[in-house]
């Protein structure tokens, strides 16, 4: 699969550009996730680029959010491991995350809006000079960004990540793709 068929076919797929940047920001990171982890960093950022590529098409119906988005990934040629990632990261399927990659995805997810909405709260709203302890702060504040579950942030201690180098490493990430994300 090419990068650029993939990002095609999300523009396609996907009107919403805040949804588009979040899927950006969802590939940085897993990239550079996969960096860390000595993964493969094509596989993981993909993985991460396509994952909500269903979003408007199965228009706020989780029973079919993310099985769509596999089967459309697979098709842009994504392998088994990645299609699985995809797939369970809805948890509306309840299936079991099995591989570093499904972990992987899960956790990444709902960082990017924690990290998105941690920028916008800034007087310059940039992402250039956010600093990991700040989204570390706002993390525990149950009520700031909400829908970014931090039960699942959390989970980056299944890949080996403590909650605070994750962070840092989410906010570097998406700092590497400041001008993309309009942040
Ligand atoms: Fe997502």
């Amino acid at each position: 699969m090419n990068r650029e068929e993939a990002l095609e076919s999300i523009k396609a797929n996907v009107k919403n550009e805040n949804m588009v940047k979040h899927m950006l920001a969802t590939e940085a990171i897993m990239q550079a996730l996969a960096r860390r982890l000595g993964e493969d960093e094509g596989e993981w950022g993909l993985t991460g680029l396509l994952h909500d590529i269903d979003v408007e098409l199965t228009g706020g119906d989780m029973k079919a959010h993310s099985k769509l988005g596999a089967d459309l990934a697979r098709e842009l040629g994504a392998n088994e491991t990645m299609a699985h990632a995809i797939l369970c990261h809805n948890e509306t399927h309840g299936i079991p995350l099995e591989t570093k990659l499904d972990k992987a995805l899960f956790c990444v997810d709902p960082l990017t809006g924690l990290i998105i909405a941690a920028t916008l709260v800034r007087p310059n709203k940039k992402l250039a000079g956010l600093e990991a302890k700040s989204v570390k702060k706002r993390f525990k504040e149950k009520s700031f960004a909400a829908g970014a579950n931090r039960q699942h942030i959390s989970q980056c201690g299944e890949i080996g990540l403590e909650l605070g180098e994750f962070t840092e490493l989410g906010v570097t990430a998406m700092q590497g793709i400041a001008a993309d994300l309009g942040l």
